[in-house]
């Protein structure tokens, strides 16, 4: 038997952030980064709980990639405060931080249900509907999702206001995110029909609007799209699991802070060549692997499909590429020009085992081994 379950409401359109004056809470916990407070975007948040005569606190600390010392500050926060709710607004760092403090706070002092309520700053990692919260171990230099029902949102807010600011970068690398998240689960061994339909129309989205984003940071209804398609995106890999590209790049992220989109999006053309196995001279079997029909499909949706499955794949892995370039987004870890190949190699067999360890791995549509790993990243590095 399998469960196809949503947990989280969603909020989209306009004026989705009019649901804050509707909240069934009167002393409400927001979490968030420090960009957010800066700029202003804040008032966006507080204006309507303002308006509703809600009490609130901020803890504005959350910085990249949830380390968990920075969630423990937030659970002194959250246990001194005592909030009803939370409200999580940010990028994935930001809710999965929020995600996280709740869930530590609660196993400390369980006083009763706290909502949370997650708003997306980025159109990105889809954690406003997920039971995921990848944390960073800035100790052990790993980084992990935890996964557990306890961790979704109730609520989910999807106003595409607060995406216009964020910059060329990380529209590229967070848009690549989607598009990881959504290819992964589609081709995962835990794939389903509620998880495939979510995932080929999150993808229909990205082949038409990702480009638009990045082009222009304005383009409201790019940014509304792609909003959404990063939320579908979400609520299938949710269910279907992900694969190798997200396993190895959180150890891309964890060791080198390779920022997570464009490390899933400089690992995904090598992930997608490696799961069909379909490079040639390296096909192992007469019958192609299952993924090679997936992707083709995928290859299909985006308008790129050939005359046979193989020359689909390679048009997607082609597409991928294409991307990547046109938004400027490097193709290398050398070309990155951050990480020196000394350091690089040193850390590959530490990464390739995390990795092999790593949630992600178990519904890659094909079983890596520690050696396979190593040549993804090998081939990562100057390919
Ligand atoms: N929980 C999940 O299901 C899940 C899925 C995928 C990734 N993740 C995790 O999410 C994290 C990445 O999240 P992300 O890609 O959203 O990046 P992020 O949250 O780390 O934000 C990236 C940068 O963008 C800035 N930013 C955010 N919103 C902005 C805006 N509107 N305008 C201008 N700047 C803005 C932030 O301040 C930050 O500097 C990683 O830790 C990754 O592992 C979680
Ligand atoms: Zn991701």
């Amino acid at each position: 038997m399998k469960t196809f379950e949503m947990r989280t409401a969603i909020h989209f359109g306009d004026n989705a952030l009019g649901r804050l004056k509707e909240l069934p809470y009167k002393r409400v916990l927001i979490i968030t980064d420090p960009y957010v407070v800066q700029s202003q975007m804040i008032d966006l948040i507080t204006a309507p709980l303002d308006a509703a005569g809600k009490e609130y606190d901020i803890f504005c600390d959350v910085v990249p990639d949830a380390p968990v010392g920075k969630i423990a500050e937030g659970v002194k926060k959250f246990l001194q405060y005592m909030p009803e709710a939370v409200i999580a607004v940010g990028g994935g760092s930001a809710m999965d931080s929020s995600k996280a403090i709740r869930e530590f706070a609660l196993r400390i002092n369980n006083y009763g249900k706290v909502g949370l309520i997650a708003i997306p700053t980025t159109s990105g990692t889809g954690s406003e509907v997920t039971s995921f919260a990848v944390v960073n171990d800035t100790e052990a230099k790993i980084k992990y999702p935890l996964v557990s029902d306890t961790l979704t949102a109730d609520e989910a807010i999807l106003d595409a206001e607060l995406v216009k600011s964020v910059p060329p970068a990380v529209t590229a690398d967070t848009g690549m995110d989607v598009f990881t998240h959504a290819l992964e689960s589609y081709v995962s061994t835990d794939h389903n029909e509620f998880s495939s339909a979510l995932a080929e129309k999150s993808i229909e989205i990205c082949g038409v609007f990702m480009l638009r984003t990045y082009l222009d940071g304005h383009d409201m209804h790019a940014r509304q799209k792609m909003h959404v398609a990063s939320c579908l995106a979400g609520l299938s890999f949710n269910t279907a699991g992900l694969g190798i590209t997200h396993s190895m790049a959180h150890q891309l992220g964890a060791v080198f802070h390779v920022p997570h989109g464009r490390a899933n999006a400089m690992l995904l053309p090598h992930v997608v060549e490696y799961n069909s196995d379909i490079t040639k001279g390296s096909r192992s079997q007469k019958e192609y692997l299952p993924a090679v029909k997936r992707y083709a499909n995928i290859a299909h949706i985006l308008g790129l499909s050939n005359y046979n499955k193989v020359m689909s794949v390679h048009s997607l892995v082609n597409w991928i590429q294409f991307m990547q370039k046109e938004m400027n987004i490097p193709q290398t870890i050398q070309e990155m020009g951050t990480i020196t190949p000394d350091a690089y190699f040193l850390a590959v067999d530490r990464m390739a085992e995390a990795a092999l360890q790593d949630t992600c791995t178990a519904c890659n549509p094909r079983v890596p081994t520690k050696e396979d790993i190593v040549k993804i990243y090998t081939r990562l590095w100057s390919n």
